[in-house]
């Protein structure tokens, strides 16, 4: 099904209503029998609506864009609703978008399902870590009788997303998610994908499940309340897109860095739309939503950035670390002749200009950073493909990496 992109300007939000076809191989089946053995063998096929929208000001009583993420279903108001919110918008709010959200459902009850419990979960990696977060929504879905039809809200930062979602999906092998992402990095990236999950042994989504959600909505009101730094590490994830697929969008993102460093919304805006929007086209028109291909083109500088990540116990932010992991995949790119010095540069300079990290002393400790290549190729199978960059816009696969280069980059950024 084609991407459709819609902008209701009146209501000052666009929505993107697109499925996903989970293969695409052929539908024939592909019986054979011999007087042994009989195959069945058949291509599953699957569509799913994937909707996205972006508002700002959701709980204002008069926008309408929270109501009609529900207008799909015309029984909408005869379904039940469990809310888990992060506590950190929580506090941020100070107990008011509790009262926001009752009032708004109120108001609008006769086309929204009925709030049964509002819950505040950690947030952050810590929601991730703990398993009782994911456990706490399979409890909520039975204690609340939630069926199929009826739906689990998350709003939060990423962490909460991805472990609220992996309640969501596991309950009744999946119940109705609606996020809410609440930071940058969620509205520009993870909220978008099909991934939930959580961490085990030390290692980032080790557990966890595809599901398409039902709805996301992205309220950029509630991005005025997050830390700066929280602010900007959002943006490493944009840079990312950026490099890989859109050489204008980068040039974008040079020219609003200086200002999105100093959390101007309206600058940051367009560019929280457009990597959402790349994110988005990849996950549903690249072939692979479910990443059966050893390929992960998404996670460009990811090897590294899960790696820093669990070296660090997570006092590296993912955000943070990807930054991290895109200069030493970019400056080890530029060492094996790939990366032009000029390109080089050039991002070097945009992620210093959007206030991100550009060192961290854990890349002196090469040995331990570089089994996270292994582990990267592990949570995938098969063989280590990892993206490397020719230019800007122009990432590109390799296999193998020349381990004393990959050492001489991480050197420089300790
Ligand atoms: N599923 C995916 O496809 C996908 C993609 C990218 C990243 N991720 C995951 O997302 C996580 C990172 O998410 P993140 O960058 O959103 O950070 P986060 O979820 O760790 O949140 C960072 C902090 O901000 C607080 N916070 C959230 N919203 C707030 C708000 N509006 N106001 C004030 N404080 C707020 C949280 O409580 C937390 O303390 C990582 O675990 C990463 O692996 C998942
Ligand atoms: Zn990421």
């Amino acid at each position: 099904m084609p991407f459709v992109l819609c902008t209701q300007t009146r209501f000052a939000h666009y929505a993107f209503r697109l499925a996903i076809n989970a293969t695409a191989m052929p539908s024939t089946p592909r019986h054979s029998s011999t007087s042994e053995s009989t195959a069945l063998d058949s291509d599953v096929r699957l569509a799913f609506a994937h909707r996205v929208r972006f508002t700002r000001g959701a709980l204002d009583a008069a926008n309408p864009a929270l109501r009609e993420v529900f207008r799909d279903d015309p029984a909408a108001a005869s379904r039940r609703a469990v809310i888990v919110i992060d506590d950190g918008v929580a506090r941020a709010h100070g107990g008011k978008l509790e009262t926001a959200l009752r009032a708004y459902f109120a108001a609008h009850a006769a086309a929204m399902p009925a709030i049964v419990d509002i819950v505040t979960v950690p947030g952050g990696e810590p929601a991730k870590h703990d398993p009782r977060v994911a456990d706490l929504v399979i409890d909520l879905v039975e204690r609340h009788k939630i069926d199929r039809k009826s739906f689990v809200i998350a709003i939060g930062g990423g962490a909460v997303l991805d472990a609220v979602g992996f309640g969501a999906a596991t309950a009744h092998r999946g119940v109705r998610l609606v996020r809410l992402p609440t930071t940058t990095l969620a509205q520009d990236d993870a909220a978008m994908g099909v991934k939930n999950g959580i961490n085990r042994f030390g290692k980032k989504n080790f557990v966890g499940a595809f599901a398409v959600p039902y709805a996301v909505l992205c309220d950029e009101a509630l991005l005025t309340t997050l830390e700066p730094a929280v602010f900007r590490a959002g943006f490493s994830e944009a840079v990312k897109i950026a490099l890989l697929k859109d050489p204008a969008f980068f040039a974008e993102i040079e020219r609003s860095a200086a200002a999105i460093a100093a959390c101007d919304l309206d600058a940051a805006s367009p560019v929280v739309r457009r990597s959402a929007e790349l994110h988005l086209r990849h996950i549903v028109d690249g072939g692979d939503p479910f990443e059966a291909n050893e390929a992960r083109p998404l996670d460009f500088g990811h090897w590294a950035a899960h790696r820093l990540e669990a070296m660090s116990a997570h006092a590296i932010s993912h955000g943070d670390a990807v930054a991290l992991g895109l200069l030493l995949d970019c400056r080890y790119s530029q060492l094996m002749g790939w990366l032009s010095d000029a390109d080089h540069a050039r991002i070097r300079a945009c992620i210093a200009a959007l206030g991100l990290p550009m060192r961290h002393p854990l890349f002196a400790e090469a040995d331990t950073l570089l089994r996270g290549l292994e582990e990267f190729r592990e949570h995938l199978g098969g063989t280590l493909t990892i993206t490397m960059l020719r230019g800007i816009g122009r990432g590109f696969e390799i296999h193998e990496v020349d381990f004393a280069r990959m050492r001489a980059a991480a050197a420089e950024l300790a």
